[in-house]
């Protein structure tokens, strides 16, 4: 599973970067108000830390708008990725951008059919919110099972990225349900190399150590 980190600071994207494993970064306008600073401009120095994908969503609702933004934050970088939402508009807007060679990752997704559909339009992403569906009683997991097997049934490309991840829990699932990438809050990313039992060992495997050599 490839891993994206979900955020708009750079801090956290640097550290993560520093891993070695990361795939890509995704962004949203709320990511980017909590950083109070320009959006092309957070957009162009996250690009150039990370040369995988990166999430620019577009601010406009209606199609023309919407094409208009989508090819303006295209230009920022080559790895750009244009993320518009699940609508009606977002799925034309998705048509057209992918017919013009412009990557799209079609936020805001969740129903299956939603998924189906932006695949059908050309989308190089399908964000599937497992978090927000979980915040209403719904099982966020269920939409990955599905997407997955409307997916697999007829050969659609679109790569799942499973997106509002809370804890490594839903991490996990996501791997084993064949999610193709994950985008992680920077917390959760680090908590992946965590267990008490790696801590309690490293201690013992140096305390017996030094017991026998000092
Ligand atoms: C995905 O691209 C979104 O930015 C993100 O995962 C939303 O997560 P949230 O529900 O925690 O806001």
């Amino acid at each position: 599973m490839e891993l994206y980190i979900d955020t708009a600071n750079l801090d956290e994207i640097k550290q993560a970067a520093d891993l070695g494993v990361l795939d890509g970064v995704t962004t949203n306008p709320s990511l980017i108000a909590k950083e109070k600073i320009d959006y092309g401009k957070r957009l162009a120095e996250i690009c150039a830390i990370v040369k995988g994908p990166v999430s620019a969503e577009v601010i406009a609702v209606e199609y023309s708008a919407m094409l208009q933004e989508g090819r303006e934050r295209a230009k920022i970088a080559s790895n750009i990725v244009v993320k518009l939402p699940s609508t009606v508009d977002g799925l034309k807007a998705c048509k057209a951008l992918s017919d013009e060679g412009i990557k799209t990752n079609m936020t805001l997704c969740f129903q299956g059919l939603q998924a189906m559909m932006v695949a059908k339009a050309g989308a190089f992403l399908v964000s599937p919110f497992i978090g927000r569906l979980d915040d209403i009683g719904q099982e966020g997991m269920d939409l990955i099972h599905q997407i997955r097997t409307i997916y697999d049934n007829y050969g659609f490309k679109t790569k799942i990225l499973a997106a509002s991840i809370r804890h490594t829990e839903h991490m996990l699932r996501c791997a084993l349900a064949g999610a193709d990438v994950a985008t992680v809050p920077f917390k959760v990313i680090m908590d992946c190399m965590k267990h008490p039992l790696t801590d309690i060992g490293v201690e013992k495997f140096l305390s017996d150590y030094k017991k026998a050599f000092g």
